[in-house]
């Protein structure tokens, strides 16, 4: 059997599952979606949103790229972003990273692919405008674990930043983005940060407003 035959006969075994849970289940999903959150995440194959927090379909509307980015002028996340909050109306954005990103890590040394190179721009600024920060990691592994939290913190800033997140806020209704951090070695999500208001907050680093 080929490698995509495999995922069109678990596709079958998965649909005839959920209906066997609840019958109502293609019926309802039909209707229409009602997610609480909105995801931005890294596209690594080893950190599927839903199944990394038991989430079932209909509950999550997700966005992933590559080192979860958050760019200004990218008209894919800014879209995802906008259907999010004005018409889905998702109460919290979660941007979530990862330690071990392949991402940043090719952000911290020379990148020979000029449309990634053009990607992760922002991460290398990150990377070069916290050396002194960076240079305290014990090893490498703890300096990319080190980028990857700070990303994670400028994400979530460039998401507050953004004109209709702020409208959100300025019509005083609640908005919360959570910056968490995936570890591949457990499993287990934790928070870096957290913003609930158009204020910038203390813990985004000195050099990232
Ligand atoms: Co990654």
């Amino acid at each position: 059997m080929n490698l995509h035959e495999i995922l069109l006969l678990e596709n079958k075994a998965w649909a005839a599952e959920k209906l066997e849970d609840d019958p109502q289940f293609f019926i309802e999903s039909a209707k229409g979606q009602s997610p609480d959150y909105l995801w931005i995440g890294c596209s690594d194959s080893r950190v599927p949103a839903n199944e990394i927090t038991n989430t079932d379909a209909g509950k999550m509307f997700v966005h992933r790229n590559i080192a979860n980015m958050v760019v200004k002028d990218d008209a894919n996340i800014l879209s995802v972003i906008q259907y999010s909050v004005e018409v889905l109306g998702v109460k919290h954005i979660i941007v979530c990273g990862h330690y071990e990103c392949g991402g940043v890590k090719a952000a911290m040394g020379p990148i020979n692919m000029p449309i990634i190179k053009e990607w992760l721009k922002d991460v290398t600024e990150l990377f070069v405008d916290n050396k002194s920060l960076l240079d305290n990691a014990k090893s490498t592994k703890e300096k990319t674990d080190m980028l990857v939290e700070l990303n994670i913190r400028k994400q979530v800033h460039n998401v507050s930043k953004i004109s209709f997140v702020k409208d959100v806020w300025e019509k005083g209704e609640t908005l919360k983005i959570h910056g968490w951090v995936y570890d591949l070695d457990t499993g287990l999500l934790k928070t870096i940060c957290e913003i609930s208001s158009g204020d910038i907050p203390n813990d985004v680093p000195l050099g990232m407003a």
